[in-house]
């Protein structure tokens, strides 16, 4: 699954014109593939790049994560965010937790991450905000659902970023061979048609949603 949208040498020559992985990025993905099932899950380096820039040009001081894995997405904000920013990242598998956690001690930028693990649903009801940037990246079913609470905890000017929307292309198979397919089928219709909100789908990797708030 996955990284079949983009050519192998297409995606290899925009990460080489992309800003580059910081060395402990580099690291904790080369040993998540060495010890993780599903490596893949990973947003990888020009993803990652791309995730960077948005915290950047948002100029987000607090990041909400849904799905950490093993920590690489979370590390790409906490190096993104300027000094006092804060990452909350949600997470219910404790090997993968403990792989991250390893990695954010290693630097001063880790301590910028706060892990909550359990449902993310449940942990989202908790959550006060306001979030300057929202990433969903766990759970495909709950994708509405993580939408739609994303949208109390945005700040005025905030981004939902919500990974993963072309499912390998498989969004446009009707009818949808899944559960899955059907839930982020049902994700782009619930964006693309809310009158309050502005999207573009983002054909980088698997494909990125981009929202706003309409001003
Ligand atoms: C696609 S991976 C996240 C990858 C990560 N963002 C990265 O780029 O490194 C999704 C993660 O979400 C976790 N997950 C699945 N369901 C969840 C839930 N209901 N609440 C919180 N985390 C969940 C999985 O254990 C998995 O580690």
């Amino acid at each position: 699954m996955m990284n079949k949208l983009v050519s192998a040498d297409i995606e290899a020559y925009a990460q080489a014109h992309s800003m580059p992985e910081s060395d402990l990025c580099r690291a904790l993905r080369e040993e998540t593939q060495r010890r993780m099932e599903a490596p893949q899950m990973i947003v990888g380096p020009l993803e990652g790049a791309f995730l960077k820039m948005m915290t950047q040009l948002v100029q987000a001081t607090s990041v909400l994560e849904i799905g950490m894995f093993t920590g690489y997405s979370a590390l790409c904000f906490a190096e993104a965010m300027p000094a006092g920013g804060t990452v909350i990242t949600c997470e219910v598998d404790e090997a993968s937790a403990a792989l991250a956690r390893q990695y954010f001690a290693r630097s001063p930028i880790g301590k910028k991450i706060e892990v909550r693990m359990g449902l993310a649903l449940e942990t989202m009801q908790d959550l006060k905000g306001p979030f300057d940037l929202i990433f969903i990246d766990a759970d495909k079913i709950n994708y509405v659902n993580y939408f739609r609470r994303s949208l109390d905890l945005l700040s005025p000017q905030g981004v939902i970023l919500i990974d993963n929307v072309l499912w390998d292309g498989d969004v446009l198979k009707q009818p949808p061979p899944d559960e899955k397919t059907a839930a982020i089928q049902e994700l782009n219709r619930t964006v693309s048609s809310d009158p309050l909100v502005s999207a573009v789908l983002v054909t980088i990797r698997d494909g990125v949603l981009v929202v706003r708030r309409k001003t």
